[in-house]
């Protein structure tokens, strides 16, 4: 094997790679802001206010990134989450800024109620047989009004990410219906109930009251279940598949991109600050561990990786 890593001869060989065109750059738009606001347990990433988005992906367009997924911290929750749809919303009005100033950019919403509600959880609250916990139905109906309404400011691909059965088909449909039969749906299709969500909750403040997500999210430990996930949006008219987070969960995304669907990799918020972290404490280098962590992201199956890197990234891969 010696003979094929030869310093000359090893580049000729390289099974993976990563490209500019697989990053999706998360981004953060906030209504109560009027400058950027750090999110201390990210470093490096920011709040923008909305009037500071479009400036922000114009930087990201201008490095190569051609994706962004936009979550939006809205000024008013309330239990029905009702600022998730209001077409002057916080994430309404981002699409809009950056359609009109990056028009090349794909934008991706994340279609979620829990920053929008009062109690954090990610739809419509009610009693169950198990107690107190997110009503599937009632939910459903929310998640339509939300993605239509960033189809309708222009969002050009929708992500739901709330984990309630039956929400790509529903979703599919009222857009359908309404006439955006071009707008794609990514689905959050394999989605586990994971402890790396911990920085992105103070990044998109939306943490929860009571409980905890393990009865919409997967648990940790269940691949088959994992597989059906997405394999039951796939049936219900996803167009693209996604696994999160990635890089505990390589397993399970090399047997979801075997569905045949274009698979997108969620690098998560505890994913990012680990790797920071570590760097700024110098026990990892930076650089070589973030390339590292995305590039077996890719070898592992994924056609997409949304990452907090992208921006970083995309300046190194110009230069390599
Ligand atoms: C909202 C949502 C979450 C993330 C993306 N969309 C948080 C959660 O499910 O609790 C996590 C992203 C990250 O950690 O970077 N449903
Ligand atoms: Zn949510």
């Amino acid at each position: 094997m010696r003979r094929t890593r030869s310093r000359n001869i090893q580049p000729l060989l390289r099974e993976c790679s990563l490209s500019k065109n697989d990053l999706i750059a998360p981004l953060f738009v906030d209504e109560q802001i009027t400058t950027p606001k750090p999110i201390e347990a990210m470093p490096g990433q920011f709040r923008y206010p909305v009037n500071g988005i479009a400036g922000a992906a114009s930087a990201l367009w201008k490095k190569g990134i051609r994706a962004i997924l936009l979550f939006g911290i809205p000024k008013d929750k309330d239990p029905e989450a009702k600022s998730a749809y209001d077409p002057e919303g916080v994430v309404q009005q981002a699409v809009r800024r950056v359609k009109e100033d990056v028009p090349g950019m794909v934008i991706i919403t994340d279609v979620c109620a829990c920053e929008y509600t009062d109690h954090g959880h990610c739809g419509i609250i009610g009693k169950t047989r198990g107690g107190t916990d997110l009503l599937n139905d009632a939910s459903l109906v929310l998640m339509d009004r939300i993605a239509l309404s960033h189809a309708e400011a222009g969002a050009d691909i929708v992500a739901p990410s709330c984990m309630l059965d039956g929400m790509v088909g529903s979703i599919r449909t009222a857009l359908d219906e309404a006439g955006y039969d071009e707008v794609l749906i990514m689905s959050y299709s394999t989605k586990f109930s994971s402890a790396l969500y911990g920085p992105f909750r103070e990044a998109a403040d939306s943490g929860f009251s009571f409980g905890d997500r393990s009865t919409y999210q997967i648990n940790p430990g269940n691949s088959r279940e994992a597989f059906l996930e997405s394999q039951m949006d796939a049936d219900e008219g996803a167009d693209i598949l996604m696994v999160k987070p990635a890089g505990f969960y390589l397993d399970v995304l090399s047997e979801v991109a075997t569905i045949g669907l274009p698979v997108a990799a969620y690098q998560v918020s505890g994913e990012y600050s680990m790797i920071k972290g570590a760097a700024a404490n110098g026990w990892l280098k930076e650089k070589e561990t973030i390339l590292e962590s995305l590039t077996c992201i890719k070898r592992a199956g994924a056609d997409l990786i949304i990452t907090y890197f992208a921006g970083e990234v995309a300046g190194w891969l110009d230069e390599a």
